[in-house]
């Protein structure tokens, strides 16, 4: 008899909850850290949460630099400029602090140090970056979980794509979710940034790759998106609940690193990579759509997702209506927070269509895990559908 093989990667610590940004000092010192990259963003900066950061850094009473010079969503070129503003800095630990933008960056400048190749030679060959530099990973969105996934995702403007650098040198060493940083997200951000979340968790739950020790985690985070989602957005004060989409990002990306997403995110990649739609967004667009289209193969699954999140009165019987009413809940869902649902908002045009599926299909790192195969006639209907 052999015994199925899968495994799952996590970071060394992770620390959740009211002041655990309090933690960052004690690292520091724990690992002797003598000079720190700090990664943030402009818009980070201007809303005064790095200052929870800086609070923390001045108190280890070391040497820092900050790096913030970094649009969202970068191109592969853009994050290549502030690694190269940091190279040769001597810092010895990085702290990022920010969306899934910030801790891509971050995670690349870890395995950048040398001169020997950049962000350009990785997306030819991944696996050639080695761990540099630990790094404290610190969301300030409840949705990539960036913080804990092998995944860099950049921009790549000559292919009109976003594309994916996957390395576990990646892996982040700490990560530390504290609700304080999401305390003011937009309502709009952390909307489209927990729908994110929301397609990690059930893309893991459904991918060919799916196997216990991922289920655990991706059931578990869809439980917590799908009774705390609506809450965390609405609800200026929902601190609990907003820590729940914190906890609940983080478990999809560690779903991530043992199963893996599917046809969601790989048809997601050219609206992000032509039409600079945001990550979040465009997964929330085509979320429906591909969930009704894997439904035939995925019911059974779909149907367990229902019995495991859903905590009201409805009594279904069948795995056709659970399976039915689980995928008009995330419906549900993703309308009532109002996040865009067509790409005519984007000026996406229909005679765009060709280029979209052929960009879409190129993605097979991630369509090879969908449960039900997707031809490019299939890629071109799902677009479609949300062109109109
Ligand atoms: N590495 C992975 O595993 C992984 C997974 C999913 C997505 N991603 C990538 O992550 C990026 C998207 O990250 P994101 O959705 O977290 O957004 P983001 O990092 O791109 O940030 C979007 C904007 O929100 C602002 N912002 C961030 N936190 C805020 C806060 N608390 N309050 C107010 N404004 C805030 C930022 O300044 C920025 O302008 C994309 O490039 C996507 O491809 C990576
Ligand atoms: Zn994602």
């Amino acid at each position: 008899m052999s015994l199925e093989n899968y495994s799952i990667k996590m970071p060394k610590a992770v620390y959740n909850g009211t002041n655990s940004l309090n933690r960052i000092p004690e690292i520091i010192t724990a690992i002797q850290a003598k000079k720190i990259a700090a990664f943030t963003d402009k818009g980070i900066r201007s809303l005064g949460l790095f200052d929870l950061i800086e609070k923390q850094i001045k108190a280890a009473g070391v040497e820092y630099v900050i790096y913030d010079n970094l649009p969202a969503e970068p191109t592969y070129g853009q994050v290549q400029t502030v690694i190269d503003e940091f190279k040769g800095s001597g810092c010895d630990l990085i702290i990022a602090c920010g969306g899934g933008s910030v801790m891509d960056a971050a995670k690349l400048a870890s395995i950048l140090v040398t001169d020997e190749y950049g962000v350009k030679e990785l997306l030819d060959d991944p696996k050639r970056g080695k761990k540099c530099i630990p790094v404290i990973m610190i969301p300030t969105t409840a949705g990539t979980g960036a913080e804990c996934t092998p995944n860099a995702i950049v921009g790549v403007p000559e292919k009109e794509l976003k594309i994916g650098i996957v390395n576990d040198n990646l892996i982040a060493d700490y990560v530390i979710l504290d609700a304080e940083l999401i305390k003011n997200l937009p309502r709009k951000l952390a909307a489209a940034t927990g729908i994110d979340a929301l397609c990690h968790a059930i893309e893991c739950y459904t991918s060919n790759k799916s196997n216990p020790f991922s289920d655990t985690f991706a059931l578990e985070a869809f439980d917590l998106i799908m009774n705390n989602i609506v809450s965390a957005c609405d609800d200026k004060t929902a601190m609990l609940e907003k820590n729940k989409m914190q906890i609940a990002a983080f478990y999809g990306g560690v779903a991530i690193t043992s199963s893996g997403t599917t046809a969601v995110h790989a048809l997601s990649y050219p609206l992000g990579g032509k039409y600079h739609i945001a990550h979040g967004v465009s997964n929330a667009m085509l979320l429906i759509p591909v969930m009704r289209f894997n439904e035939p193969v995925c019911r059974e699954k779909f149907a367990a997702a229902w019995d495991r999140a859903y905590h009201g009165e409805l009594r279904l019987i069948t795995v056709e209506e659970k399976s039915k009413a689980l995928i008009d809940w995330m419906d549900k869902i993703v309308k009532h927070l109002e996040i865009p649902t067509s790409l005519k908002e984007f000026g996406v045009d229909p005679k765009d269509l060709d280029t979209l599926v052929e960009a879409g299909m190129g993605v097979t790192r991630l369509l090879v895990n969908n449960m039900r195969t997707v031809t490019a006639a299939d890629a071109r209907a799902i677009y479609q559908e949300v062109l109109n």
